[in-house]
């Protein structure tokens, strides 16, 4: 054994990597061209996809704008991704998104928003990975939840209810693509310090902020903490894992 051993690396493995114009998404692109791979970066900001670009190591990676609540054209967007690029290895499913909006002023638009850019964008990927001639002969998809689909907070239950979908989604995944060869995990984060969770702190009080970071015993989490275990998901380490959800929260849930 050398002393280079490494049992995450990636080199010659073409990832996808949504949600990569910023927070987790960003962070997780950056570890995974880190650990060797080639890394197709997604996002609707073609401007800060080509500012996380920048921040890549090694060659052959590729910027695809693309809206994916668009849930229809998902699959073949990822056929044209696998047609242009090669068979694709991985994806790292970090795109998502959280207003807080209390249930007296629930309306099926605000839901169809949350639930397509959350939930259906996790499912039309899944179909689309799963295409003939889309993945490679191992694949692997890393899903993000939250804790916010276990313990509940005010005026969030749009969004919690799209995170314990993805819980279950994960699992009926799982089962449904082990004939494609298709590992689909998933990571439950508590908060991390991304620019969701800046714009959200601009509506708390000093008191109501320091509240929110005690829920976690380790304090706030940052993106690398979950970029990690996307990573370990997506990589050989996780081999024999499928249908698990993965608990990363700072101590939140302890
Ligand atoms: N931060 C936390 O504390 C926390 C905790 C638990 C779970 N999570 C989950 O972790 C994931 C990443 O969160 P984050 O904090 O990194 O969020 P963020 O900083 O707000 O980034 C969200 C990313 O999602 C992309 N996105 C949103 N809607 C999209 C769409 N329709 N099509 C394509 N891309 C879209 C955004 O890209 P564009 O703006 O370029 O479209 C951006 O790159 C989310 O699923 C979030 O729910 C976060």
């Amino acid at each position: 054994m050398t002393a280079s051993y490494n049992p995450m690396d990636l080199s010659g493995r073409l990832m996808l990597v949504t949600g990569a114009s910023a927070g987790i998404g960003r962070a997780t692109a950056v570890m995974l061209s880190r650990l060797g791979a080639r890394v197709i970066l997604n996002g609707r900001d073609a401007e800060r996809l080509a500012e996380t670009a920048a921040q890549l190591v090694g060659d052959g990676h590729a910027v695809a704008p693309f809206d994916l609540s668009d849930l229809e054209a998902v699959p073949g967007w990822v056929k044209t991704l696998a047609t242009d690029h090669g068979l694709i290895d991985g994806i790292a499913h970090c795109a998502g998104i959280q207003t807080l909006r209390p249930i007296r002023i629930f309306s099926t638009e605000f839901f169809d928003s949350v639930m397509r850019a959350n939930l259906g964008s996790a499912l039309a990927l899944a179909r689309g990975l799963r295409q003939k001639g889309c993945h490679a002969e191992r694949a692997a998809m890393a899903l993000i939840s939250s804790t916010a689909a276990t313990a509940a907070s005010p005026g969030n239950v749009v969004y919690a209810a799209s995170k314990g979908g993805i819980i279950a989604a994960t699992k009926g995944l799982a089962v449904e693509l082990l004939s494609d060869g298709i590992r689909v995990n998933c990571v439950v984060p508590s908060i991390v310090e991304t620019e969701l969770i800046e714009r959200g702190k601009q509506k708390l009080t000093a008191d109501q902020y320091e509240h929110l970071r005690r829920l976690q015993p380790l304090g706030f989490g940052h993106p690398d903490d979950i970029a990690h275990m996307l990573a370990y998901l997506l990589a050989d380490t996780s081999r024999w894992m499928t249908g698990s959800i993965v608990t990363v929260d700072g101590g939140r849930t302890a």
